[in-house]
This record gives structure tokens, sequence and C-alpha cells, in this order.
């Protein structure tokens, strides 16, 4: 089974990480899962956003651990992308949740690190969080949370250990330590960045008996070769165009 994971929603249409997103990923025919990218405030509110600051994807400027909620509550963050989506706000987790539900799609919860001097306190906070919040989730729904931080990813083992844990990786962060960082995880689910990856370092995470899914993948020839070469899943900001790669390897 190839798993295809809309990247962020469905960026290539609406603004990332925005309800707009999430809800044109969700219509998607075949499409089972969603990817986000979870942040919280300084007055530790959960919300969905990629960068530490609000200057890219919102008409807001700052750090988004150094504000409060209220501050950016009103923000748009579909403005950048284009006036159409002038409306969309920051999504919270309690949104997330409730869309997964209506619209029956797994969540790969990708907890962002938090930077700053109240980080150890924000990164348990956001775990604790997430984990309880989870809850509301419909049971028939499959959660995969994931991290780059490899703290959030052991305080996820803690908080909510009844969810399979990825850890993530760059091309450049992936070591010869990586072995010891899953296990330290206790994690047996990589994801990996596309840049530089070889079918030779797929055969050998795959063989060491790890699922394996890339990131962010938004060719169908790659899509395809790195499903031939026996990877799990795909993360792509266009899951519109990758869900025919997953009929394919059904049949
Ligand atoms: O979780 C896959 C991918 O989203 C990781 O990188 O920077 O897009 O959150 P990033
Ligand atoms: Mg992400």
């Amino acid at each position: 089974m190839f798993t295809v994971y809309g990247h962020r929603g469905l960026p290539s249409k609406a603004p990332e990480n925005t309800l707009a997103s999430f809800h044109a990923a969700a219509d998607i025919k075949e499409l089972n899962w969603l990817e986000l990218d979870v942040a919280i405030t300084k007055d530790k509110r959960l919300l969905i956003i990629h960068d530490d600051y609000l200057d890219r994807t919102t008409d807001m400027v700052g750090e988004i651990t150094q504000l409060n909620w209220s501050q950016m509550q009103q923000s748009s963050a579909g403005l950048w992308f284009s006036d159409e989506f002038e409306n969309e706000k920051l999504p919270t987790f309690e949104d997330i949740i409730a869309l997964a539900n209506d619209k029956k799609m797994n969540l790969n919860v990708e907890l962002k690190g938090v930077s700053g001097p109240n980080g150890p306190q924000l990164s348990e906070e956001m775990v604790r969080q997430v984990s309880e919040k989870l809850k509301q989730l419909d049971n028939s729904l499959k959660v995969l949370i994931s991290s780059f931080n490899i703290p959030l990813v052991h305080l996820s083992k803690q908080y909510m250990s009844e969810y399979p844990r990825a850890v993530l990786f760059k091309t450049a962060a992936f070591k010869d330590d990586w072995r010891t960082i899953m296990d330290f995880c206790d994690s047996q689910i990589v994801n990996i960045e596309d840049a530089r990856l070889t079918e030779k370092r797929v055969k050998m995470i795959k063989d060491a008996g790890y699922q394996l899914n890339v990131w962010t993948v938004n060719k169908k020839t790659r899509a395809n070769q790195l499903k031939n070469w026996g990877v799990d899943g795909i993360f792509t900001d266009k899951a519109d165009q990758m869900m025919q790669l997953q009929d394919e390897k059904s049949k």
C-alpha cells in the first residue's frame, strides 16, 4: 500500500496550512491523509503554520512563540497567496480535528520545533495539548506524529504512545547515527527529504525494517520511481496529480 499525504493540504491550489487548503485536499477522491504543521504561541495556543515567523504566510510579522494568539487571530493567512483567500485565518488544532472528523481524513501531525528561552516549556505544552485534543478525533481515523525535533518525538512517546511516531530527516542530517536516533525515539518510521535520495539508501532503510516516507515530491515521474524503489509513501503539494499513482499500485 502506497500512501499519498496532502502536504500542508493542497498548497498548489490554496494557501498552505489553511482550511481552504485542507478542504481542497480532502475533496480529492481517494486521498486519505493530510499533513499539517503545528506551532504554539507565547500564551500556549496551538495553531497551524509552517514557519517560525508569521511573515511569509500571513499579513503580519513576528515570531509566533513570542506573540499571543489574540495578536494574530485576525491576520489573513491567505492574502499572500491571492485576494480570493483573504478571509482565510490561521487554523487552530480544533479546526483541524473538526475537519478531519467531518471529511474522514487521517492526520499526520508535524510538531514544529520551538525556539527561544521558553522553548522547553512550550514544547512539552504543545505535545500535551496535541495528545489531549486528539482524543476528540474519531476512533476510525489514523494519526501519525512526526517531527525534526528529537525531544518532541520523544515526548510524543510519553504523552501519546498510542500513535506511531516518525522522525523527519533532512538529507544533510541523515548520518550514520540515524538508527540511534530512531531507537531513542522508539520509532519505526523514517520521513526523509527527497533531495539526493538514492535507491541504495532507500534499500538500506527498508532492509533495516523501517517504514519510509519521502517529502516533498511534486513530480509524478519521481513519485513513480520512489514507489518502485519500495518507498511507503510521499508527501506532495500536488496530491490531485498523484492519485493515479496509487491506482496503478493497487492494480
Ligand atoms: O512532514 C513532511 C514535511 O512537511 C517536512 O518538512 O518543512 O515541509 O514541514 P516541512
Ligand atoms: Mg510539514
